[in-house]
């Protein structure tokens, strides 16, 4: 099944089912969600208490009947049930109301480059049971390439390179198609595991999950890839004790964790090039690399990359919602000419 920009013309509303947020666009309104996949129910009798922001504030910190869910693994669907009652608690009573009143309401969604049919199934699935008759699927990469303003459709290669929470994705693109790409199981969430990890085994210390975003900034003043002598105060819990404790951890030794899940990344960017035919790695040198997807924001990563492949990189101007802007732009019918043959759908 192949989508055209034609059908998606015809589509209301453009959704993003990420492994960390989930974003919603609406056309003729613009992004209306834009919150954490995460969901809190109580267990006894099955309500559901808390979504996005609230829910994920309640991570870590619930009584034994509060369970806080995240039905979006991966990039994929687990739990469709609960990704349709999230979602319809995102969207609230007005923006349902809206939307019940199309007589056939048809949906866009992006699903991650080469998701299998399953996971695929399982996005129309979700978005079915909330009253979308139709539902166009569009590989997220060719979705997050035009909201970040690529030129795709040109014959002139492009590297787009997603960042997320749970993979990070790359693709060569041309004439509106994707010409080679990897998809790596690495993201955010990856990079966030080590530096908790590396404070469990170096200084026995337990952090809490809202902690790992704060020592990220700090690294900030010199990036990830420059050895700076500082050291950041973190507060935790002893791992043996169990009780409170500060100590001062040396940014440049969380800098080399992190480095080491995100020697994967920089191996499939590797392979990309090796792949790509050599007339669009020459246009690549000179145009670069577009970083897309939240974790894009991490401190020096984009520092890291340019060391690495000696190209230009450069970071999209709202690089967490690319993917459903773009998506919006294909609603909105503001992309004329593209190629959408090789769309998973
Ligand atoms: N300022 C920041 N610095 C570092 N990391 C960040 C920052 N902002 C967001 N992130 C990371 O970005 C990730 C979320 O990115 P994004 O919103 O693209 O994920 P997603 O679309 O839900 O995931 P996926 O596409 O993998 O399903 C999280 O892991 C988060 O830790
Ligand atoms: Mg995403």
């Amino acid at each position: 099944m192949t989508v055209s920009l034609e059908q998606l013309r015809r589509c209301h509303v453009a959704v993003d089912l990420g492994a960390a947020r989930t974003r919603v666009y609406v056309k003729g309104v613009g992004l209306v969600v834009d919150q954490p996949s995460v969901a809190a129910v109580n267990i006894r009798n099955g309500a559901l208490i808390a979504v996005g922001e609230f829910a994920e504030q309640m991570t870590g910190r619930t009584p034994d009947y509060i369970r806080v869910m995240r039905p979006v693994s991966g990039g994929t669907v687990v739990d469709i049930d609960m990704a349709q009652r999230m979602l319809r608690h995102l969207l609230g009573e007005k923006l349902r109301r809206q939307l019940r009143r199309k007589p056939r309401l048809r949906a866009a969604a992006c699903t991650p480059h080469e998701a299998d049919p399953l996971a695929q199934r399982a996005t129309v699935e979700t978005l079915v049971g909330l009253g979308a008759r139709r539902v166009e699927l569009v590989d997220t990469l060719i979705a997050a390439a035009v909201g970040c303003g690529l030129p795709v459709e040109q014959p002139t290669a492009t590297m787009i390179m997603m960042c997320g929470a749970a993979t990070t994705q790359v693709a060569v693109l041309s004439l509106g198609s994707i010409v080679t790409a990897a998809r790596i199981p690495v993201g955010g969430e990856a990079v966030d595991h080590a530096v908790i990890q590396h404070l469990r085994h170096q200084h026995e210390l337990m952090l809490p999950s809202q902690s790992v975003r704060p020592l990220q900034i700090a690294l900030s003043e010199n990036g990830l890839t420059l050895q700076g002598p500082s050291t950041t105060e973190i507060h935790g819990r002893d791992v043996a004790t169990g009780l409170a404790r500060s100590v001062r951890v040396d940014t440049a030794a969380v800098r080399d964790a992190i480095h080491t899940p995100l020697t994967a990344v920089l191996d499939g960017i590797g392979k990309i090039l090796r792949d790509c035919p050599p007339d669009l790695v020459a246009d690549l040198a000179d145009r670069g690399i577009m970083m897309v997807g939240g974790s894009a924001l991490l401190p020096g990563l984009d520092q890291m990359l340019r060391d690495a492949t000696g190209m230009p990189v450069l970071i999209a101007e709202r690089p967490d919602v690319c993917a459903v802007l773009g998506l919006g732009e294909m609603l909105e019918g503001n992309i004329s000419s593209m190629v959408l043959s090789p769309l998973t759908a």
